[in-house]
């Protein structure tokens, strides 16, 4: 019987990983592997509804809203797809997961660490298999993400500082479990990024069981 595996995708504003995504879905179904792709916060219809308040520029939203409701979005999307299709032997893709809140929320606004891990516990009960850390400097990250034109969301709002602290705990999280994480350095073109996102990805599905 397949095994099935969940990649979590991280990663600061612009860091690429949508086109990353693509390649890697490209290269597990070259694999004969069944691929569901999925994004956080969102991935099911009452979660896309959630990602709809949690990024509107014009709320409001207090500290403790926030996390509560990329928790919610996670419990829906863990149970009716994730936990589903890990079940049936595939691969499931996603793009943020837990890890997430611990930089968002945990870092960028400075909530308790222990309250996210209980939610994590209660909520999400799983842990990626593999997570790769789209890394790049906050200035560069930002101006991609502006350059992308459109108007920021509610969390492309914050400033540097926030990004900054983002980025702290996510590396010192990979720093924490290098056998679940790989760090990429994304501030190079992107054609090189999914060269070595490739690579990770191949010596990590050799190395399985
Ligand atoms: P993205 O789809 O562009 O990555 O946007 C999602 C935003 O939500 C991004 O700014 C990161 C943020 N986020 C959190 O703050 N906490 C979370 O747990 C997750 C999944 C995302």
């Amino acid at each position: 019987m397949t095994i099935g595996r969940l990649i979590t995708i991280e990663g600061g504003e612009g860091a690429g990983k949508s086109t990353v995504i693509d390649a890697i879905r490209g290269l597990l179904a070259g694999r004969g592997r069944e691929v569901v792709a999925t994004r956080e916060p969102g991935g099911t219809p009452a979660g896309e509804a959630i990602r709809a308040i949690l990024l509107d520029p014009t709320r409001s939203l207090l500290p403790e809203t926030e996390l509560l409701l990329m928790f919610a979005a996670r419990a829906q999307l863990v149970r009716e797809t994730i936990l589903p299709a890990l079940a049936r032997g595939a691969v499931v893709l996603s793009d943020r997961f837990t890890d997430a809140s611990f930089a968002y929320q945990g870092g960028g606004r400075g909530m308790d660490m222990g309250r996210i891990a209980e939610l994590e516990r209660w909520v999400a009960g799983i842990k990626p298999d593999l997570t790769l850390l789209l890394d790049l400097g906050v200035d560069q990250g930002l101006a991609r993400a502006r350059g992308r034109g459109g108007e920021p969301d509610r969390i492309e709002r914050e400033d540097s500082a926030f990004f900054e602290r983002v980025r702290t705990v996510y590396l010192a999280r990979a720093a924490s479990e290098p056998e679940r994480w790989r760090v990429i350095d994304a501030s190079r073109p992107v054609d090189e990024v999914v060269t070595q996102v490739r690579a990770e990805l191949d010596a990590w599905l050799e190395s399985l069981p």
